[in-house]
């Protein structure tokens, strides 16, 4: 995954492309580059590094005044991160350039037919290969260039979001798009393009999303010309008024976004139950689950499919679905599950769960499993992704945009859209007392108040971190629905820290796992007053007893636990369904405060990117 900036209009392109791609940078940063042209010159830099790194080379560069810009900033899918193949590329006529996010998959042999038409390549990248494609045809056809970019892409099998531009001709830019995402924004005389809406959030809020398939021509005078790659039909742009504010997306006084992030969850978790919950009128409304009341009444199964932290949403789905509406559920990883020709019954909904909606294995699942007959329901952050645009149905989690790679807001307010969906399902299957349902609709309306009042328990866990910063692996324990917790806390220790950790069902512990207890395994342990307490406090003895430094996520005045463990971070009592929420909250400080200790990048883990539209 990568992200694309471009502009084209009677402004100067290199701050805004400068800015923007700034704030893509989440989507990929081990090399940048932009392209200026005005009618007469043209600039190209690129750079092996992050954004910041090449604005410094901007400064020694001559100034012209150009009207249009593309940029990149790159995390490798094909060739490594260097220079020579960071974007824009060029064709070998100088003329063309591209920035392209996504995957050609077909791209050696596209390649070998241009090497034996006399072409030849400076990178190893597939976007070198399709801007040469698209060079070729518009040759070889005499056309212009966004019928040869049609034409090239009718010839290329994968993924790809591209802007392609001719510096002898700076009227026009050329976007296109297929499985990875392209936003326009639409400005004064001033036309923006971005791999999301980010960079161009304080020049306009009017945006236009491109579908799968659709390519759009934009002009220098603010014209849009979309059409259907395949079908060459002619679209009218729809256009949306975006509702983030700029300074969403900035880190609000926060060092990290990861930790402003984790301080917004009461936020994001009250903008998700907006509308939604409704305390006063005690009942709960989702649109989708009206509309298609009957497709979740008849179904007969749920099958959840998604990736990483999402995948750890399902799970704790999987334990409100079961207990709450007592239909069967699976728990599936989308890549995993493309893959297994799946079998699809009638009446089975598969619920696709992801942040950025971009998840290149969950939508592939999600499309087969759409093929296969299933009702798809997606649950996403991000408005307009292509995820949400798949579903027949679906429902936004309110977090804003999450920035840190490490996922944080968007996996309690996922979380608190499956307690939605299950009390909603409760009350219109009848499977749960409705004044036990106001009960827990009360409950839900409190929880970020009490989000609220974890967070300040930042200062002891950033203690507590200090004694574990050293560690080189770590254990997580929990049981019914505290095990994805214990998942989910594994995962956020190991992306950002690069400690091993490994999370487990408390149970398991000695079917194996116990054998690697001694004095250097910290493990973490949900030991919240629920179902199966006694059991887990037996399993903290049996940890105990073989020298193991432990921590404890309890329930608020627990007297037994402490007695037992070398750290004790107490959450507020709530209802069992609801521990996930907050069991979550000291374990991503807990992550955190570990990774700053150890100088990790912590909104930027080595190897990682924010959205995974690669395979
Ligand atoms: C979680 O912290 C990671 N960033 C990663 O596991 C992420 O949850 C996964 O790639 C799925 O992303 P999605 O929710 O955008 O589909």
């Amino acid at each position: 995954m990568c992200g694309i900036v471009a502009y084209i209009g009677n402004k100067d392109p290199k701050p805004i492309l400068m800015e923007g791609l700034r704030r893509l940078e989440y989507r990929g940063y081990d090399s940048a580059g932009i392209l200026v042209c005005n009618n007469s010159k043209s600039q190209l830099s690129k750079i092996a590094g992050k954004v910041n790194a090449l604005s410094k080379i901007l400064e020694n560069k001559t100034d012209i005044t150009p009207h249009l810009g593309i940029g990149h900033t790159r995390w490798a899918t094909h060739g490594i991160p260097n220079e020579i193949n960071a974007h824009p590329h060029s064709s070998n006529s100088g003329k063309l350039f591209i920035v392209h996010n996504g995957i050609i998959e077909n791209y050696d042999t596209l390649k070998m037919e241009l090497i034996s038409r006399g072409y030849s390549f400076y990178s190893d990248t597939d976007s070198e290969v399709l801007v040469n494609l698209i060079q070729e045809i518009q040759i070889k056809e005499n056309i212009k260039l966004p019928d040869a970019v049609q034409l090239a892409l009718n010839q290329v099998v994968g993924a790809y979001g591209i802007v392609v531009c001719d510096i002898f001709n700076p009227e026009e830019l050329v976007v296109a798009r297929l499985g990875s995402p392209l936003a326009i924004g639409l400005g004064e005389n001033s036309l923006y393009v971005g791999s999301d809406a980010t960079p161009f959030l304080d020049h306009t809020r009017k945006v236009v999303y491109l579908e799968d398939n659709e390519m759009a021509v934009l002009s220098k005078n603010g014209e849009i010309n979309i059409k259907n790659i395949i079908s060459d039909e002619s679209i009218h742009p729809y256009v949306e008024e975006l509702q983030w504010s700029l300074n969403s997306i900035q880190k609000g006084g926060f060092e990290h976004f990861m930790l402003k992030e984790i301080n917004e969850q009461p936020k994001a978790i009250s903008d998700t139950l907006r509308g939604r919950l409704l305390v006063g009128q005690g009942k709960i409304q989702i649109n989708s689950i009206n509309e298609y009341k009957d497709k979740f009444l008849n179904a007969k199964r749920v099958i959840f499919v998604a990736c990483g932290t999402s995948w750890h949403a399902s799970l704790v789905g999987e334990y409100l679905f079961e207990y709450f509406i007592r239909i069967p559920v699976e728990v599936e990883y989308a890549s995993e599950f493309r893959y297994r020709d799946p079998i699809i019954q009638k009446d089975d909904i598969v619920i696709c769960i992801s942040q950025s909606g971009e998840t290149a294995d969950t939508l592939a699942a999600l499309k087969i499993a759409k093929e296969k007959g299933a009702f798809i329901y997606g649950i996403c952050n991000v408005v307009g992704s292509s995820i949400s645009r798949e579903t027949h149905s679906g429902i936004y989690t309110h977090a804003g945009p999450e920035i840190g790679v490490a996922s944080t807001k968007a996996f309690s307010t996922q979380i608190t859209v499956l307690i939605l969906i299950a009390l909603k399902l409760a009350e219109l299957k009848k499977t749960i007392d409705p004044n036990l349902l106001l009960d827990y609709q009360f409950e839900l309306s409190q929880i970020p108040e009490k989000i609220e009042r974890l967070t300040k328990s930042a200062p002891l866990i950033e203690t507590i971190a200090k004694n574990y910063s050293d560690s080189q692996n770590c254990i997580y324990l929990g049981r019914g629905f505290n095990f994805p917790v214990a998942l989910e806390g594994a995962l956020k220790l190991k992306e950002i820290s690069y400690i091993h950790a490994e999370g487990y069902p408390a149970a398991e512990m000695k079917h194996g796992p116990i054998a690697l207890i001694d004095k250097n395994m910290p493990v973490v342990v949900i030991a919240t007053k629920k179902t199966n307490y006694q059991k887990v406090v037996s399993n903290i003895q049996e940890i105990k007893s073989r020298e193991a430094n432990i921590i404890a996520i309890v329930s608020e005045g627990d007297e037994t636990v402490a007695k037992l463990a070398n750290h004790v971070i107490e959450i507020p009592n709530v209802s069992e369904c609801f521990t996930p929420i907050l069991a979550t909250i000291p374990l991503q400080l807990l992550s955190y405060y570990i990774a700053i200790i150890r100088g990790c990048n912590v909104d930027q883990p080595r190897n990682l990117a924010k959205s995974v539209t690669v395979e």
